[in-house]
């Protein structure tokens, strides 16, 4: 088996309780056992640019312990493992493993329990996605990796009135966002999608998300002080934008810049866009030259904070017909845009890349005030 293997099978979005206490149960006994992504860290490693190993094809060795309840957790929620019943009982609830049952979450198979899905923990938040493969069967709901982890750390938690997360997916970024902002609209092209971001609210006791089928803004009204976006972003001239989760269009940028020209028109001043995402540069074009063509030469109005990396050997695992040209200007990572009432704006490459600390988490926040004064220093002109 390759890093990635393909199935084809049939799976259905969880299902939520109509009863939110019943809904509760999950997150407060994932809590209660522990299962957070520093526990999670522990037992699986981390990788500087990936975050943890949560992908067991790349993972050092690991031995679960049958007495221990995140190793339990992994197996079922994450690896994909049979579990005995029996033996995650020792460990949660009765009224845990009946909801896993119920929601979908798990399935039963006489004494053993398995599961479908993955259950990620998030920055104190719990993630409901597809299994970590390639199914040709379902439009998949993204699972969490490096980039979840690195976009859910970055955003700078101030408070903010209205968050847009566009193509939300599981709805892990609007989430996060629920807890510092107003309210949360959460949109992608996909009902699949809006399914698991519904029932990951619903997990997580969250009331101020909306859910709104839409390709981009075309269905949202309105503006925003906060943006997030993980686009779909490979080249893949097999696939149509919009129908899985990867493929931006021929050139990759189908949708990234999309949402970047509709930046000055959505998003407020003083408001934030934080997106994350691989930036398919042709040689010879930078990353800001680019943003400057799809904001029509009106970069200066913003103060961008790139924390992208090169990765000219990028290794497309999901296209059918991945892109085979030069990849030298190929960058990935997260471009943080805050608009400015005037044109005094600023470019500062702020990051390498090596984000993890050693207990999963994100270790840099994408804060302009802090970077503003070395910025000033850096400036050149994107005018
Ligand atoms: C790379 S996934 C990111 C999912 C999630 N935000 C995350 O970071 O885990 C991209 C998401 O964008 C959605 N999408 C693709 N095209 C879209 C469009 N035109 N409008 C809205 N959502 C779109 C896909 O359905 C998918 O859920």
């Amino acid at each position: 088996m390759g890093l990635i293997a393909t199935i084809s099978e049939a799976v259905s979005p969880p299902r939520i309780l109509a009863d939110p206490m019943r809904m509760s149960i999950l997150a407060d006994e994932l809590t209660r056992c522990q299962y957070t992504l520093s526990n999670c860290a522990r037992r699986l490693g981390v990788f500087p640019r990936l975050g943890v190993n949560f992908w067991s094809t790349l993972r050092r060795k690991w031995e679960p312990n049958e007495n221990d309840p995140v190793d339990c957790l992994l197996e079922l929620l994450i690896d994909g493992r049979e579990v005995p019943m029996d033996q995650l009982r020792r460990h949660l609830s009765s009224a845990f493993v009946d909801t896993i049952i119920e929601t979908g979450l798990a399935e039963k198979d006489g004494s053993i329990l398995y599961s479908r899905l993955c259950l990620f923990p998030c920055y104190g938040k719990f993630i409901v996605t597809d299994r970590a493969c390639k199914n040709i069967s379902i439009n998949q709901v993204m699972w969490l990796w490096g980039e979840s982890f690195i976009l859910g750390g970055m955003v700078k938690r101030d408070p903010r009135k209205r968050a847009i997360d566009l193509g939300t997916g599981s709805g892990v970024h609007a989430i996060l966002a629920s807890e510092h902002c107003g309210s949360v609209v959460c949109v992608d092209i996909s009902p699949r999608a809006l399914e698991f971001a519904r029932f990951n609210a619903a997990m997580n006791g969250i009331r101020n998300m909306e859910f709104v089928l839409s390709d981009l803004f075309d269905s949202i009204d309105g503006t925003c002080d906060l943006l997030l976006a993980n686009p779909p972003y490979l080249p893949d001239s097999g696939n149509h934008v919009g129908e899985n989760f990867w493929s931006g269009g021929v050139d990759g940028c189908n949708i990234l810049c999309n949402i970047v020209r509709a930046i000055p028109t959505r998003l407020e001043k003083s408001g934030t866009a934080n997106l994350i995402t691989l930036y398919p540069m042709l040689p010879g074009v930078s990353i800001k030259e680019q943003f400057n063509g799809w904001l029509q030469g009106t970069l200066s109005h913003y103060e961008v904070l790139d924390y992208t990396w090169p990765v000219p050997h990028y290794q497309d695992l999901l296209s059918e017909k991945p892109f085979e040209g030069d990849k030298s200007a190929w960058r990935f990572g997260v471009v943080s845009l805050r608009r400015l009432e005037s044109d005094k704006g600023w470019w500062k490459e702020a990051g390498d890349g090596w984000f993890f600390r050693e207990d999963g988490s994100c270790c840099v926040t994408a804060d302009h005030d802090h970077l503003r004064a070395c910025a000033r220093s850096s400036h050149t002109s994107a005018k």
